[in-house]
């Protein structure tokens, strides 16, 4: 429909009309059973003329359940606007991936562009237009529960693979009207959410404008510029305001400088919140400082409907700020084709083929092993030989529990377990195999195994040539409001961890979790595979990898403390005035009395079955400028008689700042495929808005000066650095 008409349509529009627009509900209010509809509707005051001015629709899927609504909504609506439906889709619909920080292991934005596209197809022929998707908050926190959502502690990668998801969600400019299989991003949690004082989920967040700004913004902003079409805010404060009614944030910093013009929605409650936060006394308050914010979308709270007439006729909110939120409303609508098509793309006879599809299926296998990383692997335990008898034990090594906390359409019940993966391998291999992989009867407690099961897994492993434990959290020990103080295994876990090992030191630990661990009790391991939450195909990829089908080529993009008492541990740290490394025998430095500073597996690490090994650095000249860039060569080696997948790094240090410069930095990253016994030259260019920063005057520009580059396979095994001058 032309711009024209939009506005056209916004005239006809009352007040209040205009108000519906700016508020989401849940699927339940427009039921076609009055006894579900009558609760929600009697708990929130609304009617039914109300629910059908409504502007969108939150969690509802299904292509016929969206069609029926649809239908009813526009019959009822009058001016005949078309609802819209919004899901949480985070990684996959209903072919669930890897959790985020999974999937983020890969470092490959391929996958992840991938797995937003099976992601877009399945939701949008399931009537979804719109996905809460890309999570961005950068984490360097592991408490917090929503870490299992984000990429990890790094700006770079985490704006390099928002933006794939966002590609991959909407595809280019124009598609999502053209092309009913994509669907509107929408980037969350505006700003900084990751940043939760303690690691507490929805505590305080409180930080410098200009770290807000160098290091925790990098990634929503470059989420839009990949043209995400909306954003969602957090629920904590920024600055002293929370988001949802911070002007500075989504006025200033938002819609003015990133140049964002799409569609604000807020977080599950979070304008009527800004009462408990403290900064608004009513509901009157609240809609007054998030429309003032420029809020378009009221999610699940009625304060814009119970408040906004009355704010306009009192002349405290101008009606064009109103007319404002509900153009950008329209306009995603005709973006995504809904007034000529209000069914988009949802579809009852292709939905059976597409949702769930043997191809989507494939693609998550593929880079489901990508994902998985290899900590440990000593005396190269690992891979597994089909004629080894395995004992395969741990309460995640039956359990269908592999989705993780996020994954709302999922299936536990349609997902492979790690035991159907290893027999599923076993039977491709031999039949004979399969019985050589034995596990319990009974079913292991993930927080206290009884003594019959520990009996039995002793029994099993002290007849078996290895054993494969599968330990981890519940996937209820992540995701929102699921904070923890203590990484570390269940103490029940760790006690079958030692009485098996007792009996049989060669231990594989198969990891499920949704947050980088404390894994000093099972420092005895042999071998350590992390599997995230490996999604639908897990059981089929961790098996790939344990028999060597694929060779792991994950890397951890966040880094795994020694000790919860580290946190925040992170990379990207700064040097401070007493680093320890200058003097690690003095006193009076930067360090603690009772563990390192280091982590236990820094940010970027992971093992291969292959042996990777990296010759000296070499540039194309000694400096660089803004018209001139520099590439830094490197030769790598696959000193290994296995073909593999080698994730080169590059790091770089600004050695003199107008603010404390982090003491390396990612600049740049690849996935080398090193045939056994290849050598090959890889090549990064270096250039200068590489290094740009915010400065105190908020400017992002770069210093002339020197640096120090690094390339390496993790962040702390690096190369001799060579040292570049800026002009
Ligand atoms: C939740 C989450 C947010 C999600 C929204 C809608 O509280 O914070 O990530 O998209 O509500 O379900």
């Amino acid at each position: 429909m032309e711009q024209s008409k939009i506005e056209d349509l916004l005239r006809q529009m009352t007040l209040e009309e205009k108000i519906g627009q700016l508020t989401q509900i849940t699927g339940d209010f427009y039921s076609d059973k009055a006894e579900e509809r009558t609760g929600p509707m009697s708990q929130l005051g609304l009617n039914e003329d109300q629910i059908m001015n409504i502007g969108t629709v939150l969690g509802v899927v299904g292509a016929a359940e969206c069609k029926r609504i649809q239908g009813q909504y526009m019959d009822r609506n009058r001016l005949h606007i078309p609802t819209m439906f919004m899901g949480d889709v985070i990684h996959g619909y209903e072919t669930i991936f890897p959790i985020p920080l999974g999937l983020a292991s890969s470092w490959d934005t391929g996958a992840f562009k991938e797995m937003a596209q099976v992601s877009a197809e399945e939701a949008s022929v399931s009537g979804l237009s719109a996905v809460f998707s890309p999570m961005v908050d950068l984490v360097r926190d592991p408490r917090w529960g929503r870490v299992m959502e984000s990429t990890g502690e790094d700006p770079f990668l985490n704006g390099k693979l928002a933006s794939a998801l966002v590609k991959g969600y909407q595809g280019e400019p124009g598609d999502l009207q053209d092309h009913f299989n994509k669907v509107a991003a929408c980037v969350k949690h505006f700003a900084a959410y990751g940043a939760v004082t303690g690691g507490r989920d929805y505590n305080t967040v409180d930080m410098s404008e200009q770290r807000l700004r160098d290091v925790y913004l990098r990634g929503y902003r470059a989420a839009i510029e990949a043209g995400a079409r909306l954003v969602m805010t957090s629920f904590n404060t920024v600055g002293g305001i929370p988001a949802t009614g911070n002007r500075h944030l989504m006025q200033d910093i938002l819609r003015d400088e990133f140049g964002f013009d799409g569609v604000l929605i807020s977080d599950f409650g979070a304008v009527k919140e800004l009462i408990s936060h403290g900064v608004a006394a009513d509901e009157t308050q609240a809609a007054d400082l998030s429309i003032h914010a420029g809020v378009d979308i009221e999610m699940m709270t009625l304060c814009y409907m119970h408040t906004l007439e009355a704010l306009v006729e009192s002349g405290a909110v101008d009606e064009r700020l109103i007319d404002a939120s509900v153009l950008r409303i329209l306009q995603l609508k005709n973006e995504l084709g809904l007034f000529e098509h209000p069914f988009r793309g949802a579809d009852e006879e292709r939905e059976k083929e597409v949702v769930f599809s043997e191809e989507h299926r494939a693609v998550a296998r593929r880079v489901t092993a990508e994902s998985l990383v290899l900590l440990r692997n000593n005396d190269s335990i690992l891979p597994l030989k089909e004629s080894q008898s395995v004992a395969l034990l741990g309460p995640a090594a039956q359990s269908p529990d592999v989705l993780g906390a996020w994954s709302w359409r999922g299936r536990t019940d349609r997902a492979v377990t790690l035991m159907q993966g290893l027999r599923e391998h076993a039977l491709a291999c031999d039949a004979s195999i399969a019985s050589k992989v034995r596990t319990t009867e009974e079913r292991c407690d993930y927080f206290i195994p009884t003594e019959s099961v520990v009996a039995e897994s002793v029994e099993l492993a002290k007849r078996s040539d290895v054993v494969v434990l599968a330990l981890g959290e519940l996937s209820t020990m992540s995701g929102e409001a699921s904070s923890r103080s203590n990484i570390r295994l269940p103490k029940g876990q760790v006690a079958l961890f030692n009485a098996v090992h007792q009996v049989n030191p060669h231990i594989v630990v198969v990891l499920f979790n949704g947050r980088p661990l404390d894994l000093h009790d099972i420092e005895a391991a042999d071998a350590i595979l992390e599997a995230w939450y490996p999604g639908t195909e897990g059981g089929s990829a961790i098996a790939d990898v344990l028999y060597g089908s694929v060779n792991p080529s994950g890397k951890v993009t966040m880094s795994f403390p020694e000790s919860a008492g580290q946190i925040p541990i992170y990379y990207d740290e700064d040097n401070t005035g007493r680093p320890y490394e200058q003097a690690p025998n003095e006193k009076y430095v930067s360090k603690y009395l009772d563990v390192s500073n280091y982590a236990a597996y820094p940010f970027g690490f992971g093992l291969s079955y292959s042996r990777f090994t990296y010759g000296s650095l070499e540039s194309s000249g000694n400096g660089f400028s803004t018209e001139h860039p520099v590439t830094i060569s490197v030769n790598i080696t696959n000193d290994s008689d296995v073909d593999g997948v080698e994730i080169a790094q590059l790091y770089v240090r600004d050695l003199v700042g107008e603010v404390v410069r982090p003491v390396k930095q990612l600049k740049g990253f690849q996935r080398v495929a090193l045939a056994a016994g290849e050598t090959t030259r890889v090549d990064f260019e270096l250039e200068e808005n590489d290094v740009r920063y915010v400065h105190l005057d908020d400017s992002m520009h770069s210093d002339p000066g020197d640096f120090l580059v690094w390339v390496g396979g993790n962040s702390r095994d690096l190369s001799e650095p060579i040292r570049l001058h800026l002009e």
